[in-house]
């Protein structure tokens, strides 16, 4: 069975890790981390073998065939680069990079030493998510026509990430969520109107209207300043679906679907209970992708993902002018 290694030792490296130690126990073998001490505390926290502060060095270890990489955006293109001319497969968190150029790059990489990458698009492995996407396709609102999701909560206290050097956007960092539900329900649209707010050239907030043609369209908003509400909503001629906050996480959801009662009065309430911190079924989805010998996830495969990129970089040109 495959090996891990980790590169980044911040605040999601620690919940993946928790959720990886169950999925593949006594197989995260390496930590990376840019401070000696800090990779040092996380592999003790964690149980992990061996820690460095030189990628290089956790990217010769034979025993991790695996890397799961975990910084800002911005350095995702070059660490993974660097991770796949390795020979390890990749697990990138979310955005993939910070354009759909960079991502393409990954890809055609991954295609060339013939080893696995995907982005961490954990959502689309939530067993609510799972759930809701078979109904949808399966008919239950018949022709989908709307999406609506909306991801804002303010940025943590130090502002970290309004800084460029840390890649903070919030349309990239938070509207990921929502361009991605509404793509996977709608497709790629035919037009994009996007507007938004910067600071110190940083895109703090924005919304932004899909066109998906025929009068489909899905309505998105994203912010690092404010509260939006976190809930989303798909709707089509025969009904709705509401998802619950935090969406992109949801345990729960109700279909107002199915009849004149469901509809109006008791829609179906549908629960799936996370389990750990929810990356579970995302990490042993990648475990199985790659024993079974594939480059990509059919579930979040290069063109979902690429797909989403262009969107999001159509917005960011929209709300940078
Ligand atoms: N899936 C999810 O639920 C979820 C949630 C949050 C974030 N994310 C994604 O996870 C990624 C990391 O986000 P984060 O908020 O955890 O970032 P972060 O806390 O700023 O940094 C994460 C790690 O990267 C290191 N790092 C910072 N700047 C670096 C640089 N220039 N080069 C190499 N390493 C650097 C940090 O080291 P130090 O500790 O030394 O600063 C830390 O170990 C982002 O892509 C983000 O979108 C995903």
């Amino acid at each position: 069975m495959h090996g891990w290694g980790i590169i980044g030792t911040g605040d999601i490296s620690e919940r993946v890790a928790a959720d990886l130690r169950v999925v593949a126990p006594d197989r995260v073998r390496a930590v990376w981390g840019r401070r000696r001490e800090r990779a040092d505390a996380f592999a003790g926290e964690f149980g992990i073998p061996f820690a460095t502060e030189r990628r290089d060095e956790l990217l010769a270890r034979a025993e991790v065939d695996v890397v799961y990489i975990a910084t800002p955006a911005h350095t995702h293109l070059e660490i993974a680069l660097e991770a796949l001319e390795a020979g390890k497969h990749v697990l990138i968190e979310k955005p993939m990079a910070t354009s759909a150029a960079d991502i393409e790059l990954i890809f055609a990489k991954a295609q060339a030493v013939g080893r696995f990458a995907m982005e961490a698009m954990w959502m689309r492995f939530n067993p609510l998510h799972v759930d809701l996407l078979e109904r949808v396709r399966g008919g239950a609102l018949g022709d989908v026509r709307a999406v609506r999701a909306s991801f804002g909560t303010p940025f943590r206290a130090s502002g970290a990430k309004l800084t460029p050097a840390h890649a903070g956007s919030a349309l990239r960092d938070r509207g990921i969520y929502a361009v991605t539900l509404a793509h996977w329900f709608l497709g790629e649209p035919e037009a994009i109107s996007a507007t938004g707010s910067l600071m110190d050239g940083v895109d703090i907030a924005g919304h932004a209207t899909m066109e998906h043609g025929d009068g489909r369209f899905a309505q998105l908003a994203w912010s690092g300043v404010e509260f939006l509400d976190l809930s989303a909503a798909v709707s089509g001629e025969q009904g709705w679906i509401t998802v619950d906050p935090m969406f992109w996480a949801a345990q729960s959801a109700r279909v107002h679907a199915g009849g004149v009662e469901r509809i109006f009065v008791s829609p179906e309430k549908v629960e799936h209970p996370r389990r750990g911190n929810g990356y579970r079924p995302m990490l042993a989805a990648v475990e199985e992708a790659i024993v079974e010998g594939r480059l990509q996830h059919p579930w979040h495969d290069r063109d979902a993902t690429l797909a989403v990129a262009r969107s999001m970089d159509a917005m960011a040109v929209q709300v940078s002018s």
